[in-house]
């Protein structure tokens, strides 16, 4: 199967993924009204934008080294009316004094998040971090199947989290069309809830 060059240019459009979570988010809303939530790798930031009309506390983040990522998160804010949504730059698997000075968070949102294998741990580094702080928070992640091989299973195993495969059909996501958008189309989207596991 060939993939797309990666670049920041990922950045600036909805994905697939982002239409999957922000279902869920919403099929959610009572859950996530009141909650702190950051949004790692939010590009256009759709999942973190429903989440704060809903009613939460929402900070977006992508990589600090893509200024026209943050942008678009900052326009994405403009457009629908959100002034209080703080934005900041959080690059996966470095500890910047951003993330050190993070106050703990309820919930992480990352949609597309796992499309480069070599990004994967740094990933679950930085949403291991965040639940040092937080031991009860949730990472509410969607991930696009490209590649049968991917598997993020032995990197949760390695830092201590359990996932839990949420079915499409649980949250009425399991259609070609949701919400006006065709995005989902034909792609294989998962939803995972992941956690820090607990110790038996
Ligand atoms: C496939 S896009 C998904 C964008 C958005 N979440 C969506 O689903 O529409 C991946 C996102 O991860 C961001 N990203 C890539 N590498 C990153 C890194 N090392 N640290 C933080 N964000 C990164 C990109 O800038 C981009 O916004």
């Amino acid at each position: 199967m060939s993939r797309p060059v990666l670049d920041p240019q990922y950045g600036m459009h909805v994905w697939p993924c982002a239409v999957v979570l922000a279902q869920y988010i919403w099929f959610h809303r009572r859950l996530v009204c009141g909650k702190r939530i950051l949004e790692v790798g939010a590009g256009v930031s759709l999942p973190g934008i429903v989440a704060a009309k809903c009613g939460a506390q929402v900070i977006l983040s992508d990589n600090a080294e893509f200024p026209q990522c943050l942008d678009n998160c900052q326009r994405s804010c403009q457009m629908n009316n959100l002034s209080g949504v703080r934005i900041i730059g959080l690059t996966w698997g470095h500890v910047s004094p951003c993330l050190l000075t993070l106050a703990p968070v309820d919930l992480i949102l990352g949609s597309d998040v796992f499309f480069e294998p070599e990004d994967f741990e740094d990933i679950i580094s930085t949403v291991h971090y965040l639940m040092e702080k937080n031991p009860h928070a949730q990472f509410w992640t969607t991930y696009q199947v490209r590649s049968a091989n991917w598997s993020i299973e032995g990197l949760l195993y390695k830092w201590g989290m359990e996932s839990t495969c949420v079915p499409l059909q649980s949250f009425e996501a399991n259609k070609e069309q949701l919400a006006w958008s065709s995005l989902p189309g034909m792609y294989t989207i998962q939803m995972m809830v992941i956690s820090k596991k607990i110790k038996d």
